[in-house]
């Protein structure tokens, strides 16, 4: 849909996890998605994807629906949205 930012895979290598480069990657995309006038964010989840679900919760996302057997293994996916109007503008890793 246009407007809509549609995220389709996010993925930091092991060694790497836990050091805030998944919210960082996200962040940056999420404010050029609304710096490009998208007003809508969402994607998909597996349900028992406890750090991804705790990122997306971390930055907005709230739960917009469910489909049922979506993966290769029958498991759920959750459908996550963010209304890109409401982020906040951070400065904090942006350029002088
Ligand atoms: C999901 C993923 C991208 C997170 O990347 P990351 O760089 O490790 O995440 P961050 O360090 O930026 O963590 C940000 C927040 O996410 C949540 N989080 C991340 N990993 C978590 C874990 N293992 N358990 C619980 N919460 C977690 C926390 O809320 C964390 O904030 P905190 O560190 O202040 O508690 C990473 O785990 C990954 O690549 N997973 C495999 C691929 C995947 O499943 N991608 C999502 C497909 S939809």
């Amino acid at each position: 849909m246009a407007g809509e930012l549609q995220v389709m895979l996010v993925a930091v290598q092991p060694e790497q996890q836990r050091r805030g480069l998944g919210r960082q990657v996200l962040q940056a995309l999420l404010l050029q998605a609304q710096e490009l006038g998208c007003s809508k964010a969402s994607l998909e989840v597996a349900a028992s994807n406890r750090a991804a679900i705790h990122l997306y919760g971390a930055l907005g996302f709230i739960s917009c629906g469910q489909r049922s057997g979506y993966y290769r293994n029958g498991e759920d996916a959750l459908l996550k949205c963010l209304d890109l109007k409401q982020i906040q503008d951070r400065t904090d890793n942006r350029p002088e």
